[in-house]
């Protein structure tokens, strides 16, 4: 029995495939690199939506016009966000929106608002309207953080969204995926993937990263911090994948990301340094498993950059992949057959039951 479904291939796809050995992530035929910081959010969006979303061709004003409507939808919803955290707050929202009818660039325009809105709305700011006349990257910084980001700016988080988009079938697509073959719609399906995203094993390692370099503290502190911390049996936040064997793409895509921002950020020589030692450090605790940074590590450091409140990472994660994540289900959709494993029963027979209850009772 594959504990952990590892190895397991639940679902053909045509969208992204996650090559852990070489570590490269091919997006429906392009290499990560070829499209991070050259392709908008947009094309790359209408890239894995070809042939699965219809009109998917240009969403840039489909998406602009998306914002406005789910603007119009969530801002007299603000109110209740009251006392949630920004992860609950998206989800809450985006959990009104209805099934049907279907309407993919709505569900992601409507992700990226309620991104923004309930990371303000937890930071006790107001919320902003949307422009719609902006690329999708440029008003969902501007919304979030209540300021137009510069062009460098806004390169570097359209780098990250980009880089986000999809990923295999990691726990949150398989979980968009499950809830498609049910027949449910896409909102259920984007939805529940959030949950799944939401957890320190998957989508919620990033703020924990910050945590790891406050705690850190100095450069010249990692190697003792990072030793002690294994000691205590924890895992190192941003350290080590389930499909990598090497170093996760996503990783140095994000790091030139940050280092192109360099002069706004003076985290970047205490996290080499945190990269550093954590490395020494796996390869001395778990010498058979290749255990890198993954995606999570420099996505810290970039949406630090860019002066992003760490408890907004896992929604802006979740803004960018919900891009994936319609992808995947409308593709499971087409497949049409319900995905339901099996599991091993390891509990006793009636039998066995009825005997033992007797002998304890007598
Ligand atoms: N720090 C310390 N030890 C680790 C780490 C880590 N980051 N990652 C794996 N290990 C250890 C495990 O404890 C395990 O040891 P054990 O056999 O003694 O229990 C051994 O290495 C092998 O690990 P696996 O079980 O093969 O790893 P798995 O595939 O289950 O986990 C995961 C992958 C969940 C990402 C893990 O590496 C981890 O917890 N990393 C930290 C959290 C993190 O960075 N999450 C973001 C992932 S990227 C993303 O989802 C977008």
């Amino acid at each position: 029995m594959a504990v952990g479904l590892d190895g397991i291939i639940a679902a053909q796809t045509r969208l992204s495939h996650v090559d852990g050995e070489a570590g490269r992530l091919i997006l429906r035929g392009h290499e990560l690199e070829t499209l991070a910081g050259q392709w908008r959010f947009e094309q790359v969006t209408a890239l894995l939506w070809r042939e699965l979303v219809p009109h998917a061709a240009d969403l840039s004003a489909d998406l602009g016009r998306g914002r406005m409507r789910a603007w119009q939808h969530f801002s007299p919803l603000l109110p209740t966000l009251n006392g949630m955290s920004a992860i609950e707050g998206m989800r809450f929202l985006l959990a009104l929106l209805p099934d049907e009818p279907a309407d993919a660039s709505l569900l992601l325009a409507a992700a990226g608002v309620a991104m923004a809105t309930s990371i303000r709305s937890a930071q006790n700011l107001p919320a902003l309207a949307p422009d719609a006349a902006l690329s999708h990257a440029a008003d969902l910084l501007r919304m979030l953080r209540g300021k137009a980001g510069d062009a460098a700016e806004v390169k570097a988080f359209e780098t990250y969204l980009v880089a986000a988009a999809d990923h295999g079938l990691n726990a949150s697509t398989f979980t968009a995926r499950v809830v498609a073959s049910t027949g449910a719609g896409l909102v259920s399906a984007v939805v529940a993937a959030m949950g799944a995203l939401k957890g320190p094993l998957h989508g919620g390692a990033p703020g924990p990263v910050l945590d790891m370099l406050d705690a850190v503290g100095q450069a010249d502190k990692a190697p003792a911090w990072i030793d002690a911390a294994i000691a205590r049996g924890e895992r190192l936040m941003g350290f080590g994948h389930r499909i990598y064997r090497v170093r996760d793409p996503r990783a140095d895509v994000l790091k030139a990301a940050v280092n192109a921002l360099r002069g706004r950020n003076n985290r970047i020589a205490l996290a080499e340094a945190v990269e550093q030692a954590g490395l020494v450090a796996l390869a001395r605790h778990k010498p058979g498993r290749r255990l890198d940074v993954n995606t999570e590590f420099y996505t810290a450091l970039l949406l630090e950059a860019l002066d992003i409140p760490r408890a907004g990472f896992t929604p802006v994660f979740a803004a960018a992949r919900t891009a994936g994540w319609i992808a995947h289900a409308c593709e499971q959709q087409l497949d049409g057959r319900l995905l339901r494993p099996a599991s091993e029963y390891i509990g006793p027979m009636p039998q066995a039951v009825a005997a033992s209850e007797w002998s304890e009772a007598g």
